[in-house]
């Protein structure tokens, strides 16, 4: 069942859904070479508790963390461990926050050190992705005019692999709701958008072939060429006719840039001594 949400019902997912970002904007800080995956994890675990919200996905069908934390080839659901991060990497971290019976559902992939060209494109482009997803995410489209332009742009004009097993959701007092999102399909195709309705979009986008396979965990998604996957996930309401995004990239991207600097500085400084 799809539901539609009022406006209060609205700003109480707003809401959550920036805490998503404030969280994620922690994380932005938080990166650098050389930490593990379960530190990014501790520190965004308090930081939600600490704001009074509690992790959506920790609990959920038994995932055990409050972050996925997707690197390189991981595509989604990776376990936060000992893994440390390394120059040249990319991270994927997916949050969720809950609080007054609502979920804020938002993820972002992010560069560590130097990346190559290659990859830092396929960022770029999964990015566009979402926001080409929200832009039909207008009353009376349909959820295939979503799929569509997130397909279209990916596969066709940059020739990525569309991931097909995992789906953008509906999001509100569940963490998924009807209807499914999917990253491909036919325009016109799916379920008529309506004044209310939230949703989760949310493009995994690989550099290589679209395949890809679930490790023994039971969770942690991989592409099948090993080559890197991106996604970067809004939570999005239908308002006022259009798809406005509740969670927001302006604060992850401002502290990701200062970082960049801020670790770059550091490299100088090794460089001069
Ligand atoms: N954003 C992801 C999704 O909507 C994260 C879910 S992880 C889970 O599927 F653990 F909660 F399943
Ligand atoms: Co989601």
């Amino acid at each position: 069942m799809i539901h539609i949400r009022n406006h209060q019902e609205i700003e109480l997912i707003r809401k959550n859904a920036l805490m998503v970002t404030a969280t994620l904007t922690e994380v932005a800080n938080f990166l650098k070479p050389g930490i593990t995956t379960a530190s990014i994890d501790k520190m965004a675990e308090e930081f939600i508790l600490d704001n009074g919200g509690t992790p959506s996905f920790k609990g959920y069908h038994g995932y055990p963390y409050a972050l996925c934390i997707s690197v390189n080839e991981v595509v989604v659901h990776g376990f936060p461990g000992t893994y440390e991060l390394k120059d040249g990497d990319i991270v994927s971290v997916d949050c969720g926050f809950y609080k007054n019976g609502y979920h804020g559902d938002h993820a972002y992939t992010f560069a560590i050190g130097d990346v190559n060209p290659e990859t830092l494109k396929l960022l770029r482009v999964t990015k566009e992705c979402l926001f080409l997803g929200i832009a039909q995410a207008a009353a009376n489209n349909r959820v295939g005019d979503i799929s569509y332009a997130v397909e279209n742009y990916a596969n066709k004009i940059h020739g990525y692999g569309v991931v097909r097993e995992l789906v953008g959701h509906g999001v509100g007092r569940d963490l998924h709701e009807d209807p499914q999102v999917p990253n491909y399909g036919h325009r016109g195709s799916g379920k008529r958008l309506q004044e209310g309705m939230v949703i989760a979009i949310e493009p995994m986008i690989n550099l290589g072939t679209r395949d890809v396979y679930t490790l023994d965990d039971g969770w942690t998604v991989v592409t099948a060429d090993a080559k890197p996957s991106a996604h970067f996930e809004h939570t999005v309401v239908v308002r006022k006719g259009k798809g406005e995004a509740l969670s927001n990239f302006a604060p992850i991207e401002a502290a990701e840039q200062a970082n960049t600097e801020l670790n770059s500085s550091h490299w100088l400084a090794h460089a001069v001594v």
